[in-house]
């Protein structure tokens, strides 16, 4: 289903496509390459809305490319190319791949996820609430629901084939992997977030926290993979109107949460429609985050 020019869900004929996830569809190009397209889907409380917004594909794709270059020097990661000029005739030859196509080297990825978390929310919270830590991480008594964190904590994953991924500690996630890589995706991913945090800071985002992936190339070498700190894999919140103590405003998905909370919707899917006032404002939001980061405008595709 594809709106006047949105991209709901693709297909490239003759390349063979490997996963479509909520948001992303993946195509093995090669060997050695996949393509990942980022769709205009939108998901919310877990659920795919049947409303496409409009370029979020490609201020996803534009963001993680602009993390990718700022972080490469404390990782290698899997990005060849974001231009999809430099691709293969099949994929430079259709029009609405364009801007939301990242070509990547394929690797055999750790079955991790590799969680960073700055402030307390989600299931950090929840696990928090119960118990008084997060993955084996005692935390001070009396925080507060989007606390900030003493300092930033490690917070693996499992990744789950289907439903909620599941927090576990970090002798568990030594368990999954080696030792030696566990030790060093933790400290990786740590300063991965340390380096962007501070920069979002200065732009007047909070990254309250985010999930990276690594995968192992065919030449043995660890890479950074995956989308990195776009807002579908990362809490964003407005800096200006932070305060803890309960649910902050989502930057990107304020206006979709808000209208889906006066329906009489038991969020089980099928999801319903969006209006277009708030698919609209849904848009203005995701290249206000580009804006802001990058300090440019996102230029179309
Ligand atoms: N370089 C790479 N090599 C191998 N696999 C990769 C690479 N980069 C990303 N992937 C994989 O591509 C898949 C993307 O699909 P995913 O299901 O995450 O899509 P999504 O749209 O982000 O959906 P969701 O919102 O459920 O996360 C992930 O399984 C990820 O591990
Ligand atoms: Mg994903």
């Amino acid at each position: 289903m594809t709106g006047a020019s949105t991209v709901s869900e693709t297909s490239i004929v003759g390349i063979e496509l490997i996963h479509r996830g909520k948001v992303r569809d993946v195509y093995q190009v090669s060997d050695e390459q996949y393509l990942l397209v980022a769709t205009d889907r939108l998901s919310a409380f877990d659920c795919i809305l049947p409303t496409p917004i409009e370029r979020k594909g490609a201020v996803l794709t534009a963001i993680s490319s602009f993390w990718f270059d700022k972080l490469k020097d404390i990782v290698p990661n899997h990005l060849i190319t974001t231009d999809t000029n430099e691709m293969p005739e099949s994929i430079r030859n259709i029009p609405e791949l364009r801007g939301r196509s990242t070509l990547v080297k394929k690797t055999k990825v750790f079955p991790v996820e590799c969680v960073v978390r700055g402030y307390l929310e989600g299931s950090g919270w929840k696990d928090y609430l119960a118990t008084g830590r997060i993955s084996g991480h005692e935390l001070p008594a009396g925080l507060k629901q989007c606390s900030k964190l003493p300092e930033p904590i490690f917070t693996p994953a499992t990744k789950a084939a289907q439903g909620h991924d599941e927090n576990i500690t970090e002798s568990e996630f030594a368990e999954i992997i080696d030792k030696e890589t566990a030790s060093y995706l933790r400290s990786t991913s740590l300063e991965l977030y340390q380096k962007a945090s501070e920069y979002a800071a200065t732009r007047g985002i909070i990254i309250a926290d985010t999930k990276f992936e690594f995968g192992i190339d065919k030449d043995g070498e660890i890479l950074l993979i995956d989308e990195i700190l776009t807002p579908d894999s990362s809490r964003f919140w407005p800096a200006d109107q932070y305060e803890p103590g309960h649910a902050q405003p989502s930057f990107d998905k304020q206006f979709v949460r808000e209208y889906l909370e006066t329906l009489d919707w038991n969020k089980q899917p099928p999801a319903p429609p969006l209006p277009d006032e708030v698919a609209a404002a849904t848009t203005a939001r995701y290249l206000e985050a580009f804006r802001l980061l990058t300090g440019k405008e996102l230029p179309k595709a």
